[in-house]
């Protein structure tokens, strides 16, 4: 088991912190991504009330999963970080308290509405309107690229990996957290429940955008996850590993990938 705040770059399985669940029904279809003129006027249309509906809906934990991502990472202070499809900048922000005056952290998303409301909320840190799949970033130039609940909404996600590890260093680390499913039967069937019924409402009533929040719902459920993703990463990009750590019981997942 790779060590938490510097993972092991000769590891060549992936290998994960706790028991990955069995898949279910995704694992015989292969994933394709959401059309990204859709994606890109939806995020657009619900940008003002973004950070109200995650706060919302799941609470303190959004941002305990992004500090978990962050640590996992192994980031150290003066490392340059590319947080991708960063959003309101959430996990950017995150990260620039890691990586000290020193450091450098750029956010990028392809949703100007968004990139607008990061640059609000963080003033230290840069942020471009770029296309994860098309990143305007060298070879080799950040230590870790980032995506917190981007990869799913990414048309070519494969693409978003391939990038992503592109523009990192040897030994650099791709970082993705994402939803996934819950194995244990009974987490499982809560978190269906809530996300079946309450998440679309909830969402619509903060953001009066229920179809974003309808589409949430249906692709948190069908993302691949843990021994899929890992996969896909791997087709996408070479990696000397790739660790997995599902969070709050597989609810969501955080994925390393060691860049060779
Ligand atoms: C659910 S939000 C996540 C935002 C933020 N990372 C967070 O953790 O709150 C998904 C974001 O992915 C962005 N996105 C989707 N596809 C993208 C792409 N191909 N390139 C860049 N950003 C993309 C959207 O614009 C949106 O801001």
């Amino acid at each position: 088991m790779a060590d938490d705040r510097h993972p092991s770059a000769e590891n060549s399985q992936p290998t994960t912190d706790n028991a990955l669940p069995p898949r279910a029904s995704a694992a015989a279809t292969p994933y394709t991504g959401p059309d990204p003129t859709r994606i890109k006027t939806m995020f657009g249309s619900i940008a003002a009330r973004y950070d109200r509906a995650n706060t919302v809906l799941s609470g303190p934990v959004h941002h305990l999963w992004r500090r978990t991502a962050v640590r996992w990472s192994g980031v150290e202070p003066g490392d340059a970080v590319l947080d991708c499809a960063t959003g309101t900048g959430d996990l950017a922000i995150a990260f620039k308290k890691s990586v000290g005056p020193n450091g450098r952290v750029v956010g990028t998303d392809f949703t100007p509405e968004m990139i607008d409301l990061a640059r609000i909320k963080a003033r230290d840190i840069t942020f471009e309107v770029a296309d994860v799949t098309a990143l305007p970033f060298d070879d080799d130039s950040f230590d870790i690229a980032s995506i917190s609940f981007g990869i799913r909404n990414v048309g070519d996600p494969a693409k978003g990996i391939a990038e992503m590890a592109r523009v990192v260093r040897p030994g650099g680390r791709v970082i993705v957290l994402e939803f996934g499913q819950p194995s244990n039967r009974l987490a499982s069937a809560l978190y269906d429940s809530y996300r079946r019924h309450f998440l679309p409402r909830l969402g619509g009533a903060v953001t009066g955008e229920r179809g974003a929040y309808e589409y949430l719902e249906s692709s948190a459920a069908k993302f691949p996850c843990g021994d899929e993703f890992v996969a896909m990463m791997n087709r996408a990009a070479s990696f000397t590993s790739i660790d997995v750590k599902p969070l709050t019981f597989g609810i969501a997942y955080l994925y390393r990938g060691v860049v060779s």
